[in-house]
């Protein structure tokens, strides 16, 4: 297939993670100056904006999906899920997208699933409880997720003696390192490698081999070898759709395909796709599932039902997508007729740390993940680092022809990053993740001219350390609430959800209160 020229697009710098063992420079979180009531009413981010399938969003903020690891073990919405949303839907977003949501009836411990009309009650309750707590101001999406198998890194032991598959190329290194040993003999030889430590495992095993040890065993779409893997392209179109139409049936308002990151969509449209089966290697035959999953999407949701995608403008992996790949699909993706294109960075196994032993690896660990999550200990000040690809995005798709509106994130914490990025035509919408997590009430505070009192995240991931073990998301500052401290008025407060240790609150405190400290 001959494939299409790339755009001449350099990709920005991304943000870059403290060098290790060197002294950390904390970027200082600024200062803002707030806009008064009216100002914050004459704004851009205050203003509507009307979908291509007629959904009409009451502002220009977006909360992108965050997994908060609350669901059962079998995947359905509980009420901690519920209470999360309803927190979130108190401050009044324009959008939230529910966190990242499995469309296989698979087991895959706490993820929120959608795989199956089972999972419908729970997340119909889900969107009526947004809807009623927003005055149905926000408009709810969710984020639909398919991954490859991942094992945890296994012990040396049991990778030699039970997982390795033995080859030739192993049995002549053993030889090469120890002739005593009987190569004919597999014990002797799962033995002999076991016993050679680092030294024999970097010259006998190959670059996946010694992947699986030292990270666990980790599928990729181009194993077409594996039966399952090779018939994605037939499998993902249907289980997409399914998914999509259980949201509709629920009373969501549209599906965010998650395109992005680490997981199976993104691998497709990856540089790193060289898969021969006319679904990889040419940037057609790497958009080419996308596409397809898109339209078996919108024809079971029909055009009056919201699809957006979120994709990497840049996937900070060597012999990864950049810019120009990005500006590529945006454009297929914008005439296709999706309705948003939510722009992210990052977030990516192949340059994550090595996990523990018995530890999965993590895909926000790496110079990627820092690109995705980026902190303020980075070489730069996190706050609205990544707006400059969604920038080029946008421009691309507007000069194409097309008015799909792009979702911008990263570290947009104030009213002036995020009425600028408008206001500079760099994004259409506004997508605050950790500050919204920090302060679910930003947005209405800053709308209401008391933009003074928004409680500013300071960007140290302690939220993403808590996702990175699985356990239940929490923001560190709202355990450093001391209700009676300094207040005026007392803040009235129900009893409260705590997570298991009972040592951190599962939801932000009530409208009105401030961290004894933000540091
Ligand atoms: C705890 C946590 C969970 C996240 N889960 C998801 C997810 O399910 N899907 C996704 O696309 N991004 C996820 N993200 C990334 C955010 O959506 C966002 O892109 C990122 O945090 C950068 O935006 P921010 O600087 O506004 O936080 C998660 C981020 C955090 C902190
Ligand atoms: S835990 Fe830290 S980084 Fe996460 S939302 Fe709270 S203040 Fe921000």
């Amino acid at each position: 297939m001959p494939s299409a020229d790339l755009p001449d697009i350099p990709t920005p710098p991304p943000p870059r993670p403290p060098p290790s063992g060197a002294a950390r420079n904390r970027h200082p979180i600024p200062d803002e100056s707030w806009p008064t009531a009216n100002e914050a009413e004459g704004s851009l981010l205050f203003s509507p904006l009307r979908l291509a399938s007629g959904l009409e969003l009451q502002t220009r903020s977006w909360v992108p999906a965050m997994v908060p690891w609350r669901a059962t073990n079998e995947g359905f919405v509980t009420p901690q899920v519920i209470d999360w949303y309803r927190r979130f839907a108190v401050g009044r977003p324009g959008v939230i997208v529910v966190e990242a949501t499995g469309i296989r009836d698979v087991p895959s411990g706490p993820l929120l699933r959608i795989g199956n009309d089972r999972f419908v009650p729970g997340l119909r309750d889900l969107a009526r409880a947004v809807a009623d707590a927003s005055d149905r101001q926000t408009r709810l999406l969710i984020q639909c997720i398919d991954f490859m198998g991942i094992r945890r890194r296994p012990e040396p032991r049991r990778f030699f003696e039970r997982y390795l598959a033995l080859r030739d190329a192993h049995r002549e290194a053993v030889a090469a390192h120890d002739a005593r040993v009987d190569v004919a003999d597999d014990d002797a030889v799962r033995a002999a490698l076991l016993a050679g430590g680092d030294a024999l495992w970097t010259s006998a095993l190959d670059a996946r081999e010694l992947e699986s040890l030292r990270r666990g065993h980790r599928e990729r779409v181009t194993d077409v070898h594996l039966p399952h893997v090779a018939e994605l392209p037939e499998v993902l179109p249907t289980l997409f759709g399914d998914a999509a139409r259980r949201a509709r049936d629920a009373g969501f308002d549209g599906v965010e395909l998650h395109y992005a990151h680490a997981y199976t969509m993104a691998s497709f449209l990856s540089r790193t796709n060289a898969r021969d089966d006319g679904y990889g290697t040419t940037l057609e035959g790497r958009v080419r599932l996308p596409l397809e999953v898109y339209r078996a999407v919108r024809d079971e949701v029909g055009a009056d039902f919201t699809v957006a995608t979120r994709f990497l403008g840049d996937e900070v992996i060597e012999g990864g997508s950049r810019l120009a790949d990005a500006v590529w699909f945006a454009e297929r993706f914008a005439e296709a007729g999706f309705d948003a294109l939510s722009i992210s960075r990052g977030g990516k196994f192949e340059d994550a740390a090595e996990p523990k032993i018995g530890a999965a690896v993590y895909p926000y660990t790496g110079p990627s993940g820092h690109a995705c999550m980026p902190t303020v200990f980075g070489d730069r000040a996190p706050f609205g680092v990544n707006l400059e690809l969604a920038a080029a995005i946008r421009r691309a798709v507007r000069d194409a022809g097309h008015t799909t509106p792009i979702v911008g994130a990263g570290g947009i914490n104030g009213f002036a990053v995020a009425e600028g990025a408008l206001q500079r035509g760099d994004i259409d919408l506004v997508g605050s993740a950790r500050q919204t997590l920090a302060d679910p009430d930003w947005f209405a505070k800053t709308r209401a001219g008391r933009g003074a009192e928004v409680v500013r995240c300071i960007y140290t991931n302690y939220c993403e350390a808590l996702d990175q073990r699985h356990e239940a998301v929490t923001c560190q500052l709202w355990d450093r609430w001391a209700p009676h401290e300094g207040d005026a008025k007392p803040l009235a407060e129900g009893p409260v959800d705590r997570s298991s240790d009972g040592r951190r609150r599962l939801i932000a405190p009530p409208e009105g209160w401030r961290p004894t400290r933000s540091r």
